[in-house]
């Protein structure tokens, strides 16, 4: 397992080339399943779980590869409609393929994903709009087992905007016979890219990014040529690594529109935005000022953003307090944080950060995608050297960070444990 080794406390200016957004990567590959013929997606990260989406594609029997960041996927022979344990195991959002599977093969044997570090990730909304569009679910020795001759339009009600389950019945609603209402559908930005992917592919959706869709269901859709969002949690990332180290760092290929709660928040800790072309700048002031916030469904803060804003605050001047209101457990990098000096108390789902003028260097461990990010934020602004242990976690949903973290000025290797 490899290790990153950090040496904190400049100040890091210069330009970061944003990568396409993994959260819209994974649903619009699982997309393809849809369509016999030869897909093509641009702007495609290189990231673990990108890899691992294609393995488990190309194990239904489609033929998977990359040529730089275009990902090329044809599902003229998906045969196999099962996922295994194995890979299903690795990456949750595997659990992306079922609705495509029931859609174009009429059943689907995937695994239960089973938890993660961040909370039990249950998915009943995902079942419960398949079976009311007719399918026949049954669990088998932890694995979901999904029949349908052919999938009906059906008005679907989530009692939590799921962004996967959003997306698993959005997917399986296009080939579905007649219309499909998803209501307190999830609003992400990646759900709006899906869409527009599977437009792009003869689907007739309308409503996306809004709290109603509906689905026309068609006979069938074609392959699909799409370049994929700019990766919003990396961005925003970013900004708060120009926040922690009073830096100047511009970003390109970013879309701001999808991050005003985040940018909001950053603006009151006293950080200066300015439109570039194709992007954004952003300065972090001398002392950041201490700023509270809730992680909501979007257009609210987003929960993917809670750590790396958390560790942005431990060096602010002031009092935050910041609550978790979307996954039961995703304060893991909070004993991490505290091992660097950080002055934090937790209260069930809510965190109150008293802020400090210097983090000290600790040796750490990563634990989960994000975790792993608020660890690399804090180093960059900490005295001395720090050591972060297990960041296959990071490589999940950060294509080459060091290099790009090297390019503004940071001192960061990587080395094999
Ligand atoms: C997606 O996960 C993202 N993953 C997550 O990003 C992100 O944190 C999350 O949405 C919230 O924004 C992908 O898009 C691949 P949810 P997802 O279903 O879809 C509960 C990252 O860092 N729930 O919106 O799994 C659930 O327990 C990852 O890139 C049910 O109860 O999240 C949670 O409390 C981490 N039953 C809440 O809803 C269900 O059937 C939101 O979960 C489904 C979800």
């Amino acid at each position: 397992m490899d290790r990153l080794i950090i040496k904190g406390g400049s100040k890091l200016k210069g330009t970061v080339e944003i990568s396409g957004a993994k959260n819209a990567a994974l649903p619009i590959m699982a997309a393809s399943i849809l369509a016999g013929g030869e897909h093509e997606l641009d702007c495609v990260p290189h990231l673990r779980d990108v890899m691992t989406m294609g393995r488990l594609i190309a194990n239904l029997g489609a033929g998977f590869h990359l040529e730089g960041n275009k990902a090329v996927l044809d599902c003229s022979a998906i045969s196999n409609h099962e996922a295994p344990y194995e890979l299903v195991s690795t990456m949750r959002a595997s659990v992306l393929v079922l609705g495509p599977l029931v859609a174009r093969l009429g059943k689907a044997k995937v695994s239960l994903p089973g938890g993660c570090a961040i909370g039990a990730r249950p998915i009943n909304l995902h079942l419960m709009g398949l079976e009311k569009m007719g399918a026949s679910i049954t669990l088998e020795s932890g694995y979901v087992l999904a029949r349908a001759k052919r999938l009906k339009g059906a008005s679907i009600y989530f009692d939590i905007p799921t962004v996967t389950g959003t997306e698993n019945i959005m997917m399986a609603a296009t080939l579905a016979e007649g219309k499909t209402l998803i209501e307190n559908a999830a609003r992400e930005p990646e759900i709006v890219d899906l869409a527009d992917a599977l437009t792009e592919m003869g689907a007739n959706i309308k409503g996306a990014g809004e709290g109603v869709i509906e689905i026309e269901g068609v006979r069938s859709l074609r392959p699909l040529r799409h370049r994929i969002i700019p990766d919003r949690i990396e961005a925003g990332t970013f900004m708060t690594i120009a926040g922690i180290t009073g830096g100047d760092i511009t970003l390109k290929n970013c879309r701001t529109d999808h991050l005003d709660a985040v940018i909001n928040k950053l603006q009151d800790a006293g950080m200066i935005f300015s439109a570039v072309n194709g992007g954004v700048r952003v300065r972090g002031p001398e002392r950041l000022a201490a700023v509270n916030t809730k992680t909501m469904p979007y257009p609210g803060f987003p929960t993917d953003m809670q750590a790396q804003f958390m560790a942005m605050m431990c060096i602010a001047h002031g009092t935050s307090v910041i609550s978790e209101k979307i996954f039961e457990n995703r304060f893991m990098h909070v004993a991490e944080l505290r091992r660097m000096g950080a002055d934090i108390t937790i209260e069930g789902g809510t965190a109150t950060i008293r802020g400090i003028r210097k983090l000290k260097a600790a040796p750490l461990m990563a634990t989960d995608l994000r975790a792993s990010a608020s660890l690399i934020v804090a180093a960059l602004a900490a005295t001395g050297e720090t050591t972060i242990k297990r960041i296959y976690h990071l490589d999940r949903g950060y294509e080459r960070i060091e290099e790009k973290l090297g390019k503004i000025g940071a001192h960061v290797r990587r080395e094999k444990e």
